[in-house]
């Protein structure tokens, strides 16, 4: 094969044979084709789509890039989580060890925070010692202990796609939905489970802003990890505004912990939930979501989700004192309060422009290279909906000095929004889909 004709082919938009689409995805992982062969064809497919079939052959040929992880001596349906991507979102370090403590094992292969949304890597290093590098016998051992691991994805995971993913990222080419849903499901499937649930996220703070978008995503993932084997089940849910009340990683970590010691706000609390039923529902066939749901809200009232996580974060070479103590997680130098300029209601806290406030203030990074800084970010000590009088705090924010806040409070001055009359609520949950539907 040439790589020059299978480029042709999709640029006039014809369909691709699995054997060509695997002939370029090898030449990915092992640099046979070079990279600017490897644009090209991303270019035409971001241009010409892919059909539910070549989708399906290029994620297969990502996972086979790789190697597979085989938990098969782990007794169990073994069930993951993926979110898009948003706000605040802090979910995975909630269900993970909730969803364990319930029986069903989490093989949980997370990334990193790039732009204004987080990752689950750089809240758990906010932990001192916490290793969110294990090697695969490692992640293999410690789910099969203690039902869960939490880490990053491995040199062995989906190599082809971290080559294709630097390549789109530079050539304008990562926003098509078969390669998006390639990109993420290959490494799902390679680290070995049989289900999976999909926290699909629109809004401002999202990866997909407009509905229709993220809907579109939602669908096109559902129907490829069913065509892949996977038992799925999606939420599609709000992030027009962040979730729960901290943004940043050591704040965030302290405000799962509160979760788990059955203390944490309404909305993190109603989505971990949620999130945990679905899985425990893939996991234990039989199960109804109600039971599910009674099964993680009892795994956090009796402080097993607790347990589990103090586990994980121990096993992982983590100090669990910081989790005893969530007073002793880094903590930035300088607290300063963003107040409401007039009385009002809460009406709006712009979730985009508090995500990329936070990078501007170390949270985040805009180039994955970059270092972050665990100790800064922001707490909402108003959130939609609360009345406050002129002069009230809204937003707590943590930086490292006082010119930090400064550049940050015209973000923050425009992302708040006040009105003379409450908003109707939105609903957090928008839709199901996939398994959720029928569930
Ligand atoms: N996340 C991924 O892992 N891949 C994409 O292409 C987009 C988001």
């Amino acid at each position: 094969m040439r790589a020059v004709d299978i480029i042709r082919a999709k640029r006039d938009g014809g369909v691709l044979t699995p054997e060509q689409i695997a002939w370029m995805v090898a030449g990915a992982s092992d640099g046979s084709v070079p990279a600017y062969q490897l644009s090209a064809w991303l270019m035409a497919v971001w241009l010409r789509d892919m059909t539910p079939e070549e989708t399906a052959a290029l994620t297969e040929a990502m996972v086979r890039s790789g190697v597979r992880v085989d938990l098969s001596s782990v007794p169990g349906v073994k069930v993951d989580k993926h979110s898009t991507g948003g706000v605040g979102d802090k979910t995975s370090l909630v269900i993970a060890p909730v969803v364990a403590a319930c029986g069903v094992p989490v093989p949980m292969m997370s990334g990193r925070g790039l732009g204004h949304t987080g990752g689950t890597l750089d809240k758990l290093e906010s932990i001192r010692g916490f290793r969110t590098r294990l090697t695969l016998d490692e992640f293999r051992a410690q789910v099969a202990d203690l039902g869960c691991a939490l880490i990053g994805q491995t040199d062995e995971v989906a190599p082809a796609d971290r080559t294709l993913y630097a390549l789109r990222d530079v050539t304008a080419t990562v926003e098509s939905l078969p390669l998006i849903c390639a990109s993420i499901l290959s490494k799902k499937i390679a680290e070995g489970i049989d289900a999976l649930v999909l926290d699909v996220k629109t809004g401002s703070g999202a990866f997909m802003t407009r509905e229709e978008d993220a809907r579109a995503l939602a669908d096109a993932l559902v129907g490829l990890a069913e065509r892949s084997g996977l038992k799925v089940a999606a939420l599609l849910t709000q992030m027009d505004e962040p979730l729960g009340r901290t943004i940043g990683n050591a704040l965030e970590v302290r405000e799962c912990v509160d979760v788990l010691r059955g203390a944490g706000p309404a909305d993190l609390v109603e989505l971990c939930v949620e999130l945990s039923a679905l899985m425990i529902r893939l996991g234990r066939p039989g199960t109804t979501m109600d039971e599910g749901r009674a099964a993680a809200l009892e795994a956090i009232a009796s402080g097993a989700g607790l347990q589990a996580f103090r586990r994980i974060v121990e096993r992982q070479g983590g100090d669990v004192g910081m989790i005893d103590d969530t007073a002793t997680l880094p903590r930035a130098p300088v607290r300063e309060v963003f107040t409401a300029p007039r009385a009002g209601y809460v009406a709006r806290l712009d979730a985009g422009l508090l995500g990329r406030a936070a990078v501007v203030l170390g949270a985040g990074r805009a180039r994955a290279e970059d270092a972050v800084d665990p100790a800064v970010g922001f707490e909402l000590a108003a959130v939609s909906g609360d009345r406050v009088e002129a002069g009230d705090p809204i937003v707590v924010v943590h930086a490292r000095s006082s010119a930090d806040v400064a550049g940050v409070r015209p973000m923050l001055a425009e992302a708040v929004t006040l009105a003379d009359t409450a908003p109707a609520r939105r609903p957090l949950i928008l839709d199901r889909l996939g398994l959720a539907r029928e569930m």
